[in-house]
């Protein structure tokens, strides 16, 4: 534990030392000297998620972006959920009126046996409500909230009163399974959500909004059709090559904290942080990480049950934004940053120095 304390402490003395990397872009409204706040499916660590109460309270929790992740419905419209199925997160199967909506489907790879949302009309899907689907966070919320529609969704983002702009970022979720139902309407996924992103008037380049997708096809469909920043979602690193390849289409890479700190699963100690993020910002890709959680489980050791400790090295590596569930944790924790960067600017570098000694002077009477 000592050891990896000393580490945190001089991997934060070196990066303190360059200056922080530079963001890619900067879209009309959001902030550019700092990374964002990306609300993964709202404030999803206190209310159930993509519903508008998530959304809304991450608003004024600090957020600067609210997340989404869409599905289809039978009518052809967007639906914020994380999964096509429904079983899980609402109350569908105490509707008796649904009993018969029960279906099995191929989703990316899996069969899957539930209720899904390309078989029930958005009115329909308005009378479910949502539950809390992590036993260890708070279920008194259950039965409460309806889903939320993509233009609820967009609303929430909109009405902002004090001048402050709220970023949007939407994700193709499954498009393959969705475009092989599509077809026979004619349409895909992809051409509904940039229909319904260019109706609230997100089209250019500069909007604030980013469209995810773990899926290149997806991503390189939407390229040829909005100007609108495309954001790669990518579970492991990069080869430089495949980094030069998603730049000639995207703007930036969500990307597992894992690629850019890695974790010891069975220990839940740092292993090594990797050069991810400078590689990707070589290639003018930025990088947003997820996912950032509060709970204990989520957390390496070294970080001592802190997560504002896990932002701090997350932050200083250089990442351009941090998905989290808990965003109201993260604009606190880029408070404390902007006030204690301007109270010790001028004393940087002997104060880091000083910690530097008194937490070698710690690791080494703690060892013994
Ligand atoms: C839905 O979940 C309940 C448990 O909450 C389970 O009993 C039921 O079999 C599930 N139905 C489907 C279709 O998966
Ligand atoms: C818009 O903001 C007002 C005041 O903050 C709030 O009462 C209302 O519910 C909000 N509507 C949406 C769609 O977020
Ligand atoms: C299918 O959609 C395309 C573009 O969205 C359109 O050009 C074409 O006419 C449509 N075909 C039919 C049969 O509706």
């Amino acid at each position: 534990m000592a050891k990896s304390a000393v580490f945190i402490l001089l991997a934060t003395c070196v990066a303190s030392l360059s200056a922080l990397s530079p963001l890619s872009r900067s879209l009309d409204g959001l902030p550019a000297d700092r990374p964002l706040n990306i609300a993964h499916r709202g404030s999803s660590g206190m209310l159930p998620e993509h519903t508008v109460e998530a959304y809304q309270l991450a608003v004024q929790q600090g957020a600067d972006v609210i997340e989404c992740d869409l599905a289809v419905t039978k009518d052809l419209l967007l639906v914020c959920t994380h999964d096509s199925w429904l079983n899980d997160t609402t109350d569908v199967a105490s509707h008796l009126e649904f009993r018969d909506r029960v279906q099995t489907y191929r989703v990316d790879g899996r069969r899957i046996t539930d209720y899904f949302t390309i078989d029930f009309t958005l009115d329909e899907l308005k009378t479910l409500r949502k539950k809390q689907d992590r036993s260890y966070r708070d279920q008194t919320y259950n039965g409460e909230f309806p889903m939320a529609s993509f233009d609820e969704y967009v609303a929430v983002a909109k009405n902002v009163t004090n001048g402050r702009t709220i970023g949007i970022y939407p994700e193709t979720k499954n498009p393959d399974f969705f475009n092989s139902i599509l077809a026979a309407h004619n349409t895909t996924m992809e051409e509904i959500l940039l229909e319904s992103l260019q109706r609230h008037g997100y089209t250019e380049a500069t909007s604030p909004c980013f469209v995810q997708s773990f899926d290149e096809d997806s991503l390189r469909f939407m390229s040829g059709r909005t100007e609108l920043p495309l954001i790669y979602l990518t579970p492991v690193g990069l080869t430089n090559t495949k980094l030069a390849e998603i730049s000639t289409f995207c703007s930036g890479l969500g990307t597992s904290k894992d690629t850019i700190v890695q974790v010891n699963p069975n220990t839940m100690k740092i292993i090594q942080t990797s050069d991810f993020i400078d590689r990707a910002h070589s290639y003018q890709l930025e990088v947003h990480a997820y996912t950032f959680r509060n709970e204990d489980q989520f957390l390496a050791r070294d970080y001592g049950s802190d997560p504002y400790r896990e932002y701090e090295m997350f932050v200083e590596i250089g990442v351009d934004g941090l998905f989290t569930d808990f965003p109201w944790s993260l604009s606190r924790h880029m408070e404390y940053r902007a006030l204690r960067g301007s109270a010790i600017s001028s004393h940087r570098l002997p104060y880091l120095a000083l910690m530097t000694a008194l937490t070698f002077a710690f690791s080494f009477n703690a060892r013994y």
